[in-house]
């Protein structure tokens, strides 16, 4: 038996007055995949940064490689061969890839910085990874998938012998997955050993040595991935009952024949993305499926007036809309839930309580007045925490304090408090828990059945089969079919049906 690359030993850990991490035991073998799983909120992140000396413990041990360690800060977890990618992006969005990769440690020839040996340096590290692009682009023009790659390419690149990931499959499409997963083992042959944090559980069975499950803030086990399966890890995730957490299709009840909510008509987004035509009927759940890049996302965003369309009409209610920004798309009555939701979707520096209002704010005001009516915005913002089960000690919390999963389901509330007429959601579940998302696809289903019409992007094909009434698949910025969920048997069909162009 390998032994222990790292461990952490009796780790407590608080908040203020809230307890967050209580004695937790936690222990890396040389080598291994280890998941970490829990609900959101549960601790995971935290631990991890407690490891990389971004928090710092109130009590506990750590050793690495048997010898005690005080890791204060990123630096000190550097020197330990410690290396994180955040569930939160941290690049900077206005640098290259290559000035990224080199932040902090930027290579240097005579006393100045080396752009060229920094550009070619990164290029190979890239390539090593199969990732051909050029390291001149910036950030912000790449896709949140892209972005996440760039990350493990910056962490890799520093020779850690610890690497934590923190969700990183959360905004990558399939087939990025499966490129990641293959740097994952091609980095265990190395020797690395690997912290692998996810909500996925065919992920976690996958990709997996073992496993520590936590569940508010305690550990529950620890054990190897073949003493367990999908149903132990549910059950020791939610305490108890699983088969309530399990979503299964069911045939839902609208007039697949009726009127038309949203018509769009040979919508032409760029060269590539046009002739882009379907309808929604009201109380419908259409479904997109496609691979990254396939101009899902666009549609989505050129719907909502973040993308100008070059050409095509748009109706809604049986009305030509002209939608040139999204305060145009919000009046008119869409709402996104966009991809990217801590980029878009977020203004972190404020309360949970004022990003729940933010869309709904003209519905608050009291009579005539600008003043909006605190009553009804804390019971607005109340009711969200409540419906969506977000975990947090008060509405007035800082939301860049709330765990990764519980700011996604902040941002989900506050769309739902529109009250549109047509929702879009872009991957919505990425991120969140098992039960969270029950709750999220049972709050599409009800909101279809009071008429209205939803669009939903999603990679997980188990997602679009368990929610959608029809779905339709791109390719290559094309619209390549359109399937009544209930004419799919399996999802392996759907999986042939996406690459087919
Ligand atoms: N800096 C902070 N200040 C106050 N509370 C915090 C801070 N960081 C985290 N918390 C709280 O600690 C708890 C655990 O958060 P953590 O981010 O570790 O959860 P997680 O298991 O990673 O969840 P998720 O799956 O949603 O990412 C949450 O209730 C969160 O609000
Ligand atoms: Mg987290």
């Amino acid at each position: 038996m390998s032994k222990a690359i790292l461990e952490m030993k009796g780790i407590n850990k608080s908040f203020g007055s809230v307890s967050v991490l209580e004695n937790v035991d936690f222990s890396l073998k040389e080598g291994e995949v280890h998941a970490l799983v829990g609900g959101n909120g549960a601790g995971k992140s935290t631990l991890m940064k407690i490891m990389t000396g971004v928090y710092s413990l109130d009590s506990g041990e750590v050793f690495i490689n048997g010898g005690k360690k005080n890791i204060q800060n990123t630096k000190d977890a550097k020197e330990n061969g410690i290396a994180m990618i955040f569930q939160e992006l941290s690049l900077v969005p206005t640098m290259s890839i290559a000035e990224n990769i080199f932040l902090g440690e930027e290579l240097t020839r005579n006393g100045f910085r080396d752009v060229a040996a920094m550009k070619k340096k990164s290029k190979e590290i890239l390539n090593e990874l199969g990732i051909f692009i050029n390291p001149e682009l910036k950030v912000n023009q790449l896709s949140v998938g892209m972005s996440q790659m760039i990350e493990i390419a910056k962490a890799i690149s520093k020779n850690a012998k610890i690497l934590i990931l923190d969700e990183p499959t959360a905004s990558l499409s399939d087939s990025e997955t499966v490129q990641l997963f293959r740097i994952i083992k091609q980095l265990k042959e190395n020797g690395v050993s690997m912290v692998y944090i996810s909500h996925r559980m065919n992920e976690i069975l996958s990709i997996s040595d073992s496993v520590t499950i936590l569940r508010d803030g305690k550990k529950v086990i620890t054990d190897k991935i073949e003493n367990m399966d999908l149903d132990k890890i549910i059950s020791h995730l939610v305490g108890g009952e699983t088969s309530q957490r399990k979503f299964e299709w069911v045939e839902r009840e609208y007039d697949a024949d009726g009127d038309l909510i949203l018509k769009v008509d040979n919508l032409k987004i760029n060269e590539k993305i046009q002739n882009i035509s379907f309808g929604l009927t009201k109380g419908e759940i259409l479904g997109i499926a496609g691979l990254m890049g396939s101009g899902r996302t666009e549609i989505l965003e050129t719907l909502f007036g973040i993308r100008r369309k070059l050409g095509g009409t748009v109706e809604l209610m049986g009305k030509v809309v002209n939608i040139k920004n999204s305060e145009d798309a919000i009046k008119s009555g869409f709402a996104l839930i966009p991809e990217d939701r801590r980029r878009q979707g977020l203004v972190l520096g404020h309360s949970v309580k004022s990003n729940a209002i933010l869309p709904y704010l003209r519905k608050l005001l009291v009579g005539r007045t600008h003043l909006i009516s605190e009553k009804a915005s804390n019971e607005l913002a109340k009711n969200d925490i409540k419906k969506l089960n977000i975990k947090t000690d008060s509405i007035h919390k800082k939301i860049n304090l709330l765990s990764g999963g519980n700011q996604q389901k902040v941002v989900i509330a506050k769309w739902l408090n529109m009250n549109p007429k047509v929702m879009m959601l872009d991957e919505p579940t990425a991120g969140v828990d098992i039960g969270a998302k029950t709750e999220i696809i049972e709050i599409i289903r009800n909101f279809a059945d009071e008429g209205k019409g939803v669009i939903l992007v999603s990679s997980e094909l188990t997602e679009l089969l368990s929610v959608c009434d029809r779905i339709i698949t791109m390719f290559d910025g094309k619209i390549t079919a359109s399937i009544l969920r209930k004419n799919i048997n399996s999802e392996e069909e759907l999986q042939n049906a996406v690459q087919r162009n």
